[in-house]
């Protein structure tokens, strides 16, 4: 059977796209990490995937002359490699319209918290853990949620939850958050690769037919 060829995307260490390749390598996961795309030159995913033999790729948009020229090049590189989903890992720029376009439901973002709380632009990192601490909030967690225009807004694939304790520090909260995130995203991923998820607007079920 031919896998299910993902693209991540990530901007930072990519503990994520670690998880997920660990999630592969140990059979829970049915898909190939087929390339890994970058906007960071100096991301510590792009070393990481080149120690460990990924095809990787720095590509961002300030390398070229408009934003066209640079989904073309994104578009190409994505159908060179034949990439079936998009999954954003840590990925700290917004997804264009002629990528959201050409991949209709199948690009997954991951987001630190329950959204739609504590979501939207300038809510990445550390900034979503401290704005929750501050707000008092008791719970948070983990959204998977496709891709749409909009920030953080597309429809929910899964979310989980943890406590938030009254000890907590948005450093502490982050490490929990993190260690859920990856126990939480090859499993979404897994339900593509599966051919299992339905989406009608902004709702997404699961068929019990595996197509
Ligand atoms: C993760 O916590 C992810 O949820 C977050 O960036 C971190 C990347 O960590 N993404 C966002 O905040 C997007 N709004 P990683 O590079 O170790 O995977």
């Amino acid at each position: 059977m031919s896998s299910f060829r993902i693209a991540v995307f990530a901007s930072g260490q990519g503990s994520n796209c670690r998880a997920i390749h660990d999630a592969i390598v140990n059979g829970k996961l049915n898909a190939e990490i087929a390339l890994i795309v970058s906007n960071n030159p100096d991301a510590g995913v792009l070393a990481w995937a080149f120690e460990n033999g990924l095809t990787h790729i720095c590509i961002a948009s300030e390398q070229f002359e408009d934003k066209k020229q640079f989904h073309e090049t994104l578009l190409k590189t994505l159908a060179l490699h034949r990439i079936q989903m998009i999954v954003l890992a840590g990925y700290m720029k917004k997804i264009g319209l002629p990528l959201i376009e050409a991949y209709p439901n199948k690009i997954l973002n991951i987001h630190p918290a329950l959204l739609p709380a504590f979501g939207g632009k300038g809510m990445y990192g550390e900034h979503v853990h401290k704005a929750i601490i501050d707000y008092g909030a008791k719970i948070t967690g983990v959204t998977v949620h496709l891709v749409d225009p909009e920030y953080d807004h597309g429809a929910i694939v899964m979310q989980k939850v943890l406590e938030v304790s009254d000890n907590d520090t948005p450093q502490t909260l982050a490490e929990r958050v993190l260690a859920l995130e990856h126990q939480t995203y090859y499993q979404a991923v897994q339900l593509f690769a599966e051919n299992k998820v339905i989406v009608q607007d902004r709702k997404v079920f699961l068929s019990k037919n595996i197509l």
